[in-house]
């Protein structure tokens, strides 16, 4: 989602002026007063038999008319218009025409952008997070000011460093991605209540499925983007977090992206849809397309020869709902034609409405109904403003703390000077896919309850295109205690339809910092607002540059989360969850390349830290903290036996034949191996530290060169110990993929790295 605010302007009024949408003053529900007694209004049914009952009411033209995002409404029924598109990735968001701020709810709570919260590694933090933002996005509903359908998490992998996008991701891991979908699409939907796991508190997104990482790069646009994927890739990379936010989070939709995969787009790919998202992985929810997707398949990409070949391809493939107004167009005219059945129409509407009934949506008044008590007086709560804060000092990374310049003393630090383009941010700080926050806190305002601020831009915006405004920031810092440098990028740089070309900070902030370091009296902290990585080797390499943060784009309350880290309130623990790349890394392979493998042939030199084994400026899982922790590894077995499954063979007589036996071969369903890891807190000040546990599997296969198989973030007082249990899936975890996208276990030497520690399991079949 979605095309740029321009893009997504024209597109609305392109809607308008199609369907005129129903004016309705104030919400108004179905199944509400005498409209209440037709059987689809009846709780006391099975959702299945309510949802036959309302479509067996409908007219052909009616039909078509619920096939898109502004789904027209049924009067004589007493539905209402409804508008699908909402958008909710770091609190409620007004991005998509389904949500509006406004009378009671000038506001939402805006957390940090998805990169920053990502680098928490705490699952409990991300599930806490959709937790607030679903009851934030209730209370909207129950006021009329949002839908309950949320296209939210974005869970593409950050494949590459330029993707104006790569904020919204959870970062380039694919089980951490999935780990924070999982969480995150849980603390939206609450389909976990033991009571009713089938009631809906509002409905989740994966998106955008599948291999989607591009927005516009060097002339090459998402919407004629033909990525070509390799079939270990798609299996090993590009599958696994939409797979894990269906499978474990139970997300209740999967939006298909504008990009084509290997020549089919997706939105048109009954092998990506019905095959793999509802026959292999089970959703129970409803498939929508990027808005104008199958628009763009047939206007752009000209995939089909008809407008009406266009709505059953992408119909029959399993698409339900478009987010644009072509379905509605052309869908009567596909089916006059036969090119499309009634049938597959009902079955569309069979997967949206039994979402819209699971949400509540046909039980009339929403007051009398679970979440029905929530409205403005929940949202911008305390506690939600406070778990914002709490999110972005979680996440803050601290890159670089020479000769321990940081924590920063109030006691002797009285006078700072706050400087850079960002050192007064608000709108900055919420990134793209942001609502209206409840207020702000920028680094200035934050370093203002710590020490006398003496602020000075430096720079005319992030483009920081001339040098006219270094003198005053030179002074600043000649004439404080501490310097504080908030450079970085906004959606100026990196945004949806703009990647970036280049690695580094823009125009002349660089030298920015080089004077401003060369003049300062005290110590010079360089704080980086940014979603994607930057290259800032000139700084790591320069001792006159002491500290180094990551701030991400930390959300409404990022500026106090900032200062609260550099005045030593809080202790940094945050880790890096994307590679950081220097600058050359651009020139050896375009962004247009899918592969994550290295490539020898063209000199490419691979993706993230699966497979890239050249230089970084920092690398995955960085992150340094005021106090110290030591890791030992307590227990773990030093070898695994995986049963066969009894009819196929890795045995010629007694002997073990094969390198490798596939998954689907074994019985390994089930089975665990656990490590148990020491953390010791030996440093001066309590904090969190991030145990990662990778595993490299015997080489050959094509295997990554090391794997990401268990993660957790703990908190440690000062001079204290705890132990951390990682339980390994074996079927799951030390499992590699094939050229040939099979699954299968690599039989011989696993080995297990924590640190600096490194532990080999051996890894055995047996017969049965
Ligand atoms: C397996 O054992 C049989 C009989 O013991 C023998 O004839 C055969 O050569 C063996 N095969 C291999 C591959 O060792
Ligand atoms: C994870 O986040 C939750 C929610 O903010 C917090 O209570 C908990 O202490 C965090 N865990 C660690 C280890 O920092």
């Amino acid at each position: 989602m979605a095309k740029s605010i321009l893009l997504a302007t024209f597109f609305s009024l392109l809607i308008a002026t199609t369907f005129p949408a129903i004016v309705e003053p104030g919400p108004s529900f179905a199944c509400d007063g005498q409209m209440g007694s037709f059987p689809f209004c009846d709780r006391s049914l099975p959702i299945n038999a309510r949802v036959s009952d309302l479509i067996r009411r409908l007219t052909l033209p009616e039909k078509t008319r619920l096939l898109v995002n502004n789904a027209e409404g049924l009067a004589r029924l007493g539905v209402p218009h409804y508008e699908w598109w909402s958008e909710a990735l770091h609190g409620v968001s007004n991005v998509g025409p389904g949500t509006r701020f406004g009378g009671n709810v000038p506001g939402a709570t805006s957390f940090p952008q998805v990169i920053l919260t990502a680098a928490s590694f705490n699952s409990s933090l991300w599930e806490e997070i959709g937790q607030a933002v679903s009851t934030e996005a209730r209370a909207m509903y129950n006021e009329g000011l949002a839908g309950l359908t949320f296209w939210s998490p974005n869970v593409n992998i950050f494949r590459d460093p330029r993707w104006g996008r790569g904020q919204e991701t959870p970062g380039e891991d694919p089980t951490v991605v999935g780990r924070y979908a999982g969480r995150y699409v849980r603390g939206l939907q609450n389909a976990f209540d033991a009571k009713d796991p089938n009631r809906l508190k509002v409905a989740a997104c994966c998106k955008h499925y599948t291999a989607y990482d591009l927005d516009n790069w060097k002339g090459v646009d998402r919407f004629h983007f033909d990525a070509k994927v390799s079939k270990q890739d798609l299996e090993d990379t590009y599958q696994p977090p939409f797979e894990t936010c269906v499978v474990e989070g139970r997300a209740a939709s999967v939006m298909c992206s504008y990009n084509q995969v290997n020549g089919i787009p997706t939105c048109a790919d009954p092998n990506l849809l019905t095959k793999t998202i509802r026959g292999d992985w089970g959703l129970n929810g409803y498939i929508v397309s990027d808005c104008d997707s199958v628009g763009v398949f047939y206007d752009s990409q000209h995939y089909t020869a008809t407008p009406e070949d266009a709505a059953a391809i992408a119909i029959k493939s399993g698409l339900d709902l478009d987010c644009g107004p072509f379905l509605a167009e052309h869908t009567g005219e596909a089916m006059r034609k036969g090119k499309v059945s009634e049938r597959d129409i009902d079955q569309a509407l069979t997967n949206t409405f039994t979402v819209q009934m699971r949400l509540g949506m046909f039980d009339g008044n929403p007051a009398a109904q679970p979440f029905g008590q929530l409205g403005h007086k929940d949202v911008c709560t305390p506690p939600h403003q406070q778990l914002a804060l709490e999110a972005a000092r979680q996440g803050i990374v601290l890159l670089k703390n020479h000769r321990a310049a940081l924590p920063l003393l109030p006691a002797r630090v009285r006078t700072v000077a706050v400087i850079g383009p960002n050192a007064d941010a608000t709108f900055t700080m919420i990134g793209n896919y942001a609502g209206v926050p409840c207020g702000y806190t920028s680094p200035v305002q934050g370093i203002r309850r710590y020490a006398k601020a003496i602020y000075q831009p430096g720079c005319r915006g992030v483009a920081c295109p001339t040098t006219d405004l270094f003198r005053p920031a030179i002074e600043a810092a000649q004439n404080s205690d501490a310097t504080i440098m908030v450079m970085g990028l906004d959606q100026s740089i990196e945004a949806e339809l703009r990647d970036r070309e280049d690695l580094l900070l823009p125009g002349h902030q660089q030298e920015l910092i080089q004077s401003v370091s060369m003049a300062s009296r005290g110590p010079v902290v360089l704080v980086l607002m940014s979603g994607g990585p930057i290259d800032v080797s000139f700084a790591k390499d320069n001792n006159r540059v002491p500290g180094i943060i990551w701030a991400g784009y930390p959300g409404q309350a990022g500026g106090q989360a900032i200062a609260d880290i550099v005045f030593g309130q809080y202790n940094p623990g945050g880790k890096l969850p994307m590679t950081w790349y220097p600058q050359e890394y651009v020139t050896k392979l375009p962004m247009t390349s899918m592969n994550m493998r290295p490539d020898p042939s063209k000199g490419y030199p691979g993706r993230t830290y699966r497979f890239y084994t050249g230089n970084t400026v920092y690398p995955f899982g960085h992150g340094s903290s005021y106090t110290k922790f030591t890791e030992s590894i307590a227990q773990a077995p030093s070898m695994v036996s995986v049963p066969l499954d009894g009819k196929h063979g890795c045995f010629r007589n007694d002997t073990v034949s094969c390198q490798a036996v596939r998954v689907s071969h074994t019985r390994c369903s089930g089975l665990f191996m656990s490590l148990h890891i020491d953390v010791n807190n030996i440093g001066p000040m309590d904090g969190s530290h991030v145990v990662f546990v990778y595993s490299t599997p015997p080489q050959g296969h094509g295997a990554p060169s090391k794997q990401l198989v268990g993660f957790r973030r703990i908190h440690l007082p000062s001079n204290s110990q705890q132990q951390a249990r990682f339980d390994i899936d074996v079927c799951r975890d030390l499992s590699i993929v094939d050229q040939f996208g099979l699954k299968k276990l690599p039989i011989g030497s696993h080995l297990f790295q924590v640190g600096e520690l490194t532990h080999s399991v051996s890894l055995q079949l047996m017969k049965v």
